[in-house]
């Protein structure tokens, strides 16, 4: 029987970085040589920073400025974008660029890339980002190379003669955790250049920027939003150069956020280290309790002792994060409980405050994902009200369908 380690929730502390001087700042605060946590940074940073102004930096609905100011047209800035980024950018420890999406991050990332460049990317990572490299590939601009990031000899021996090192971690939704230090040094030495997904993690986990990666990519769709009411997506890079070559790309590509989305992205971050402590430590014991049950195979979850990922994730995350994967049977069980959980909600994205739980090989390009595997982003609900819903749909399924 596995027990999932009781979470202790380390908070990173700030790093020092080059910061940019365009964007908002609340000057007061953020200015001093100070060693914030993330709570108190995912609190101050982007604060507006006018005297006898509002707390926050309201949204700016314009397509056009006045002439004579630093922006001009609403495609190539919004002072609403800017306090979003500014804050994102302190909890990663780099400079933010937003995007319309996760999605558009990823593209900003792979379709600004040389002709014939070679990736390597994970065979099992976030379907959406497999089908975009898929894409490219036969419109004959990438070469791509597949590997399992968890197993670590395989990704180093395909870095010879890689250009880029797309890597997740934990994954979408094996849960697998890669060994990124030794990853992420390995990339640098051999001048591959690495990005990291760090949707699933958040910058309360791990910090890649930190550990030699490039850039770290976002959908700040799922925690960062946080409330399951907006899409949205940020690269973060410690160079500034990079980060104006993204900013460029955004504003001839048109990939921009849009005001209000920023506006309550930024407000989702805000609450970010607290919801996500939270979320993570019902999760811990939903994870245990279902390892427990008599209709679920296997559940995956880094936090379990018997997880293949719990040693990594013990020693080079924050905590273990607050997705788990569980199997039954098969699909038809597995659907049977997704119809039959009346408080968790079905539904394909992750990371509110609602718990969501989705069935992956019911989607295309999901074919390595056991068919009777759920995916279920734990929430803010009480954990017995969750593990009741989980426990009666559970029982449910196996009782009234066979
Ligand atoms: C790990 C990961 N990266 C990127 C994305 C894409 O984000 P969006 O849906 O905001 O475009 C997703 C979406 O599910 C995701 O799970």
């Amino acid at each position: 029987m596995s027990r999932a380690r009781a979470f202790s929730f380390q908070c990173p502390t700030r790093r020092a970085h080059v910061r940019s001087d365009e964007v908002i700042r609340n000057t007061e605060v953020m200015d001093e040589p100070t060693k914030w946590h993330a709570e108190t940074l995912a609190i101050v940073a982007g604060r507006a920073p006018q005297p006898g102004g509002p707390f926050n930096v309201p949204p700016t609905f314009a397509s056009t400025y006045r002439d004579g100011g630093a922006i001009g047209y609403g495609r190539w800035g919004n002072p609403t974008w800017s306090a979003f980024e500014e804050a994102l950018g302190e909890l990663e420890g780099g400079h933010c660029v937003s995007f319309a999406s996760g999605l558009a991050a990823v593209s900003a990332m792979l379709t600004s890339l040389p002709l014939a460049t070679t990736v390597v990317y994970p065979s099992n990572g976030y379907n959406g980002t497999r089908g975009l490299l898929e894409r490219l590939v036969k419109e004959g601009r990438l070469h791509t190379r597949a590997v399992d990031v968890v197993d670590t000899s395989e990704v180093l021996g395909a870095l010879d003669g890689a250009d880029v090192l797309w890597l997740e971690s934990p994954t979408n939704p094996l849960l697998g955790v890669a060994d990124l230090p030794t990853i992420l040094r390995a990339a640098r030495d051999a001048g591959v250049i690495a990005v990291v997904d760090n949707t699933f993690a958040t910058p309360m986990l791990q910090q890649p920027l930190a550990l030699g990666a490039t850039a770290v990519v976002h959908s700040a769709t799922k925690y960062i939003g946080g409330h399951s009411d907006l899409l949205m997506g940020a690269v973060v890079v410690s160079d500034a150069g990079l980060r104006d070559e993204l900013v460029e790309w955004r504003t001839t590509h048109g990939a921009i956020p849009g005001v209000m989305e920023a506006y309550l992205a930024l407000r989702g971050l805000r609450t970010l280290p607290v919801r996500f402590a939270r979320q993570q430590r019902t999760a811990a014991e939903l994870a245990e309790r279902l390892d427990d049950h008599r209709h679920v195979v296997r559940v995956r979850y880094p936090g379990l002792v018997t997880d293949p990922g719990f040693e990594r994730a013990s020693t080079q995350l924050g905590g273990f994060g607050a997705m788990l994967s569980f199997e039954v049977n098969d699909a038809h069980h597995a659907d049977r409980v997704v119809e039959l959980l009346r408080l968790i909600v079905g539904g394909t994205s992750l990371g509110g405050v609602e718990s969501t739980i989705d069935r992956r090989g019911r989607w295309k390009g999901e074919e390595l994902v056991p068919e009777g595997l759920l995916r279920l982003s734990v929430g803010l609900e009480h954990p017995a009200d969750l593990w009741a819903d989980l426990d009666d749909a559970l029982n449910g399924a196996f009782t009234h369908s066979s």
